[in-house]
């Protein structure tokens, strides 16, 4: 089968189109034969040497989409010939509050979704409902599931509340604003480009405003008359000042990633006179994840899909996500 290695650390020049063998179905395995891959950040900071247990060459690709081709010992033969969106993830643990030590994401050091075929856990495959097509499946796993427990188990999202999302373009954070205006939200957001202000305005976004802007704090809570209660960051950085100046008292900080990196300063007399939760969240476990799927189907919620690109074409879509050019998320096709 033809996919797409990191060979090592470097430029996304490493990222390969390779000739490797077809995968075999274990015990307890099924083989998904994909349509669509999805890009995340993850890939861009395994290849940069900026990730934990980094082991190269491999096959990156997170999330992914396709049908099941065939299935190993042990497993219900009923699966064959089913749309199947796989969980990004495994080993989550038994505590449903945090991931255990042994938990991995899937694309190093498991063979990942840049390839025309995977073969994974057949627990790790959830059947796609018709609701849901191939590509809006693949835009899913990682970002979709990221979103979703921010908002939900993390967040404690209400409805009515007004959510504040920062940095719109990117994949996580789309769909968090998807999703916390289908569970009933008014949704502000930020971005560093206007273009893409304007597209989230389009998609329901009461407030936006850019980030590269000073004061824009400010300018969020005159265009929504009122502070935010839940922020859903994922850039970090310096910016997370920002963020607490701009909450409402008691809100909740949810931070998944770290974009810009730590703060080189904290303004600890916001935190603590506000009241304010900052409050940690990584993926979630699988039932979080149905959940996902579920809320999408029932909403019919369209993820924002910027561009496919052939599984020949990688380097320039990745290229495409380190540029920060995308508004959603970027796929791959597995089968061009
Ligand atoms: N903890 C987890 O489980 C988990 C899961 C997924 C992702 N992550 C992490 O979360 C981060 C985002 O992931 P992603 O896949 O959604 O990335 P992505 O699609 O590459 O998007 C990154 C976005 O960050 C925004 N950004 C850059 N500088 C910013 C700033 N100063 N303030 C606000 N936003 C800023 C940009 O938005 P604009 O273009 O709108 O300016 C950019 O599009 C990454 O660091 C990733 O590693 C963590």
């Amino acid at each position: 089968m033809r996919a797409v290695r990191c060979e090592r650390q470097g430029p996304p020049e490493e990222m390969k189109l390779v000739e490797l063998p077809d995968p075999v179905a274990g015990p307890g395995e099924a083989v998904v034969r994909l349509h669509f891959s999805g890009l995340n950040h993850r890939d861009v900071w395994i290849r940069q040497g900026l990730y934990a247990r980094i082991q190269l060459p491999a096959v990156l690709g997170s999330d992914g989409s396709g049908i099941v081709e065939s299935v190993g010992p042990g497993v219900d033969a009923g699966l064959v010939g089913k749309r199947a969106v796989i969980i990004p993830c495994e080993k989550w643990g038994p505590d449903p509050a945090v991931q255990g030590k042994d938990f991995l994401i899937l694309g190093m050091p498991r063979q990942g979704t840049m390839a025309e075929k995977i073969a994974v856990p057949a627990s790790m495959i959830v059947e796609l409902p018709q609701q849901i097509s191939f590509e809006d499946a693949a835009a899913l796993p990682v970002a979709g599931l990221t979103a979703y427990r921010a908002l939900t188990t993390r967040g404690g999202l209400r409805p009515g509340e007004h959510v504040l999302v920062t940095g719109i373009g990117g994949g996580v954070a789309t769909l968090a604003m998807l999703f916390a205006k289908a569970m009933g939200a008014q949704v502000s957001v930020t971005s560093g480009s206007d273009e893409k202000l304007v597209k989230a305005r389009e998609l329901g976004a009461v407030a936006a405003a850019n980030y590269k802007k000073p004061g824009w704090e400010k300018e969020i809570v005159a265009q929504a008359k009122k502070p935010p209660s839940l922020i859903i960051d994922g850039a970090g950085g310096d910016g997370l000042n920002n963020l607490i100046g701009a909450s409402a008292p008691a809100a909740r900080i949810v931070l998944y990633g770290a974009t810009r990196m730590s703060p080189g300063k904290l303004d600890m007399a916001k935190i603590f006179f506000k009241q304010v939760d900052i409050r940690g969240t990584t993926m979630g476990t699988d039932d979080e994840f149905r959940g996902m799927i579920r809320l999408v189907a029932e909403h019919r919620i369209r993820p924002v899909i910027e561009k496919i690109f052939p599984l020949s074409q990688t380097v320039e879509a990745v290229r495409l996500l380190e540029e920060s050019g995308q508004m959603g998320k970027i796929l791959l096709d597995c089968r061009a």
